[in-house]
């Protein structure tokens, strides 16, 4: 049995290195890299993430306009395509590897002190090594963000360009008026369901909860994950929006190409240029109509900083000639989640790392795109509901709970382990004891923050990477937010549904907490300030808002103030953060940039 488990092992990572199996060839369709670079392009886009990938196809629709699309990572591979394996991408040279700074208020209990705040360096961007989960977001978000004067913004303005970015397929329990199947952006659900997940959806239904389609009217409730997948296999921003026109001539892309500056003459105030390094060699190329910026959330602020677009004090500190002083970095806003909690059940009915090493399950993915390799980084159901602490009367909910087919216990390899920044003493403390047994876990997730963080550049060298201050728990009632998100998570598992397979919470004290006695609030909050972790979430850094709001630094068509000719298109530009997972946000956000440059182009 062991020799026929490494013999399908040998098999599998073969097939990783060719990449070269049947259903996967897709990843066959490398992308065309370039390393010859005409003087001009009609649009240059920086970064070829979620954002940037979909501007970079919409806009070379038009055979007429050329463009360049430069990205600072390489290609995908075939392991970053497997969904249950997406915790494990963070250790890979996809990483930009960011940390945060230490911080009193958070990640006290992690590695270093720091919190973990893992983005993507690929083609595809942090779509190629997140979890797959795809939701909206709740109406109420979007109402807001008009509300705050940005015409355009509303709800209903932004459901059309979901819609056209999705091709739902498979999907079941779905409003299908609320859905996309003409779209570049394959949506599924995981080929395999625990019995974990129906006893979740159950429970949500004893709590008052309905089992709702959450990506349609109404987002308070409970169900199956829908996520982006092709046949079992991730879907990212590339493979979605890149791959399938990658022949088209008018559509230059050059991986392993890092912009360090965005070229902007200081009288006029136009941007006219990009500064890129590829190979050790530097380039600039010239923008005819527009400069795109898709860098993501930390690195679009410190592209605009290291550009002079920047809060004057801090550039000034820093010697770089400033072009136009703004609030670039501020406002920065992320998810924070709980994925500590480990709850026992007395039959092998979870999925953990050596569970999974089955060789039925690997043939089961490979052959069908089914089976357990198909959960979205272990992501099997969602709840979105409101705790007390919430004041709306609306159905807006404050936390999300995330459940997770494993749980740390499992983790042989320390691939989570590993993103979460939780070192190895308190797993050897906490989770050995239990190691391997049968265990689930449910993640409270703060949807609604109200503390915020900020981006700053460490120094005028664009190589270095910049800092970033998450300020996570500044505002305590984040903290309690979190607190009544934990009971909420423990109050599910007490349901007949949970009970049937004799469900526990796990209960030895994190090292720094045994103070508190266990499972009161102010353990919880303990926990919470150790080792609570990020989402991966992160936006506002780059705020939409309008002229009257001095902390906007895009307007609501994604203008930089005070810069000609320059854009921003990614998660930074979200003014709030939205009650759910931000890639399908940032697909709509590249949708709505790409319609409003191409009319501004189109008579010209
Ligand atoms: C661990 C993790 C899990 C997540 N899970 C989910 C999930 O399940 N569901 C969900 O909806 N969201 C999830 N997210 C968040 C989601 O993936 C991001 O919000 C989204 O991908 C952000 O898109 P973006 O275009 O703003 O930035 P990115 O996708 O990060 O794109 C930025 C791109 O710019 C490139 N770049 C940066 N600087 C330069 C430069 N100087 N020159 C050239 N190129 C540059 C980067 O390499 C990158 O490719 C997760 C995030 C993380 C970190
Ligand atoms: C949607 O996805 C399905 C399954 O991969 C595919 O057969 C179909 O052609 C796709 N539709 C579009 C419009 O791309
Ligand atoms: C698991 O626990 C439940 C509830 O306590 C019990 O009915 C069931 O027999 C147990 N199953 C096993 C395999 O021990």
């Amino acid at each position: 049995m062991r020799l026929l488990r490494k013999f399908f092992f040998l098999i599998f990572f073969v097939l990783s290195e060719c990449q070269r199996f049947g259903r996967f060839a897709n990843i066959v369709h490398r992308i065309r890299d370039i390393n010859e670079f005409s003087r001009s392009y009609d649009f240059i886009i920086i970064g070829g993430g979620s954002g940037g990938s979909v501007v970079a196809n919409r806009l070379s629709e038009n055979p007429d306009s050329c463009v360049l699309l430069l990205e600072a990572g390489g290609d995908e591979t075939f392991l970053t395509d497997v969904p249950l394996m997406a915790s494990l991408q963070g250790m890979t040279r996809f990483n930009w590897r960011n940390k945060a700074k230490r911080i009193k208020t958070a990640c006290l209990g992690a590695v270093d002190h720091r919190c973990n705040l893992p983005r993507g360096k690929a083609l595809g961007g942090t779509s190629v090594i997140n979890f797959l989960i795809y939701t909206r977001g709740s109406r109420h978000d979007y109402d807001e963000w008009e509300k705050l004067g940005n015409p355009g913004w509303s709800y209903n303005d932004v459901l059309p360009y979901f819609m056209k970015s999705e091709n739902c397929t498979n999907c079941q329990d779905i409003d299908e008026n609320y859905h996309g199947y003409d779209g570049y952006l394959n949506i599924e659900h995981p080929g395999y369901e625990s019995p974990m997940s129906k006893a979740f959806i159950k429970s949500g239904f004893d709590l008052g909860y309905k089992n709702v389609d959450i990506n349609a009217k109404e987002i308070l409730g409970v169900s199956r994950v829908q996520a982006t997948m092709r046949h079992g296999a991730r879907c990212s921003a590339s493979k979605a929006f890149l791959k399938p026109i990658r022949y088209r001539d008018n559509l230059h892309i050059s991986l392993y190409s890092q912009v360090i500056k965005i070229l902007i003459n200081p009288i006029t105030k136009k941007a006219y240029a990009v500064e890129f390094v590829k190979n050790n060699l530097k380039y600039i190329v010239r923008a005819k109509k527009e400069i795109i910026l898709s860098a993501g959330t930390f690195n679009s602020p410190q592209l605009l900083m290291l550009s002079g677009v920047g809060p004057r004090e801090h550039l000034e500190e820093l010697g770089i000639p400033l072009i136009k002083d703004s609030k670039v970095g501020f406002n920065l806003q992320d998810h924070t989640a709980l994925s500590t909690m480990a709850f026992l059940v007395n039959k092998s009915i979870t999925v953990s790392d050596t569970g999974v090493q089955n060789p039925l399950h690997i043939l089961n993915y490979l052959w069908n795109g089914k089976g357990p390799f198909t959960i979205p980084g272990g992501a099997e159901a969602l709840a979105f509901m409101k705790t007390k602490m919430n004041k709306r009367s609306e159905n807006y909910p404050d936390i999300e709970l995330v459940l997770g087919s494993g749980a740390l216990n499992g983790d042989f390899y320390g691939g989570f382990r590993s993103l979460l920044g939780i070192p190895n003493n308190v797993f050897d403390r906490v989770y050995r004891p239990v190691l391997g047994q049968p265990a689930f876990g449910i993640a409270p997730v703060l949807m609604r923050p109200k503390s915020r963080g900020r981006v700053m550049l460490r120094s005028s060298n664009p190589w270095n990477l910049p800092i970033i201050d998450p300020n996570y728990f500044e505002n305590e009632e984040d903290l309690l937010t979190m607190v009544e998100g934990i009971k909420l998570a423990i109050k599910m598992t007490k349901s007949k549904h949970f009970q049937k397979f004799h469900t526990r919470l796990h209960k030895i004290s994190m090292p720094g907490c045994e103070e508190h006695s266990f499972g009161t609030d102010s353990y919880w909050a303990c926990v919470l300030r150790n080792f609570a972790t990020s989402l991966g979430h992160q936006v506002g850094t780059c705020k939409m808002g309008p002229s009257t709001d001095e902390n906007a630094v895009v307007d609501s068509e994604l203008k930089v103030y005070g810069v000609d000719g320059l854009r921003v298109v990614d998660a930074s530009i979200m003014p709030n953060v939205v009650a759910g997972h931000t890639n399908a946000v940032v697909f709509m956000i590249g949708e709505k940039a790409s319609d409003m440059i191409k009319r501004k182009w189109e008579n010209r």
